[in-house]
């Protein structure tokens, strides 16, 4: 067994609950009122489903339970992010004229190193997978370039595994910042990912198993695309034929954001070119 083939939920869901403990800020200014609505609408979504399905007391110890396990295996980042977080992002952006966001999931890490473009990201000389040239420009609304604009990309690597959450993976594997050129043109040098399969050892694997669901998410590469002024964009991108895009777990794939990559004239692996617009700054 490879180093990379014993990640576990548990080791993945820890990590991921420990990165947001870090990094992220609770809405603290919410009004009584707002959270009373909220908090109600959610406890009478769960009540409504007892009553109408005559929910049974075996049933709502079994799923005390596993809530008791979500937070044990500390898989709340995990389960939010799949089946919660679309919805969030589809209201946080649907003002948004320019290219299309999609979730951030629970695996990214600020503060990658700074690429100038044209570039390759951080891997292992013997990095597996097919090389994948991803290149574009970054511009605005109205197609001017952004210069200088940030692309930061983190994704799998060909097995599916993040650097920083599944063991045995180099710090920044497959992690980076790049910086656009004066024309907002970038280029990264990276491996095509694996589709990913959520932690199946864990809560949420007990629930997709219970269910008899199924735990992928297509193939993706996450990217965050900023310049100052302007709207932060948070994406993914997917890719043509794979078998998930119509089924991906995490209800995040858009029509929008599906490259094509082609062969490459030298053979060297795949190339595909992606333009970001991004909206201004409210
Ligand atoms: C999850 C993992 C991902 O890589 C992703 O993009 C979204 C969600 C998850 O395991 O929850
Ligand atoms: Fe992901």
């Amino acid at each position: 067994m490879t180093q990379e083939t014993e990640a576990t939920a548990a080791a993945s869901g820890t990590r991921a609950t420990e990165r947001f403990r870090e990094h992220k800020q609770a809405a603290a200014g919410t009004s009584p009122e707002r959270v009373s609505r909220l908090a109600s609408r959610v406890i009478n979504a769960i009540n409504d489903t007892v009553l109408e399905e005559k929910v049974t007391y075996d049933e709502y110890n079994a799923f005390k339970a596993w809530l008791i396990k979500v937070g044990e295996d500390g898989e709340w980042p995990l389960f939010l992010d799949v089946w919660v977080e679309h919805s969030v992002e589809q209201v946080a952006n649907e003002h948004r004229h320019g290219t299309k966001g999609t979730i951030e999931g629970p695996y990214y890490v600020p503060n990658a190193p700074e690429l100038a473009s044209p570039a390759t990201l951080p891997m292992r000389p013997d990095e597996p997978g097919t090389p994948l040239l991803f290149q574009g420009r970054v511009t605005n609304v109205d197609g001017e370039p952004l210069a200088g604009a940030h692309v930061e990309i983190w994704h799998a690597d060909h097995l599916g595994f993040y650097s920083q959450y599944a063991p045995g993976l180099p710090e920044w594997n497959l992690r980076g910042t790049v910086i656009a050129d004066a024309d907002g043109y970038y280029q990264i040098n990276t491996i095509q990912p694996a589709p990913y399969q959520i932690p199946t050892d864990g809560a949420c694997g007990q629930l997709i198993a219970a269910a008899g669901w199924h735990a992928w998410r297509p193939a993706h590469l996450h990217l965050k695309v900023s310049a100052p002024g302007y709207e932060q964009l948070t994406s993914q991108l997917y890719f043509q034929g794979d078998a998930h895009l119509s089924d991906d777990i995490a209800s995040a794939v858009k029509p929008e954001l599906i490259l094509d990559p082609t062969p490459r004239a030298d053979g060297a692996g795949k190339e595909v070119t992606y333009n970001f617009a991004l909206d201004p700054a409210e």
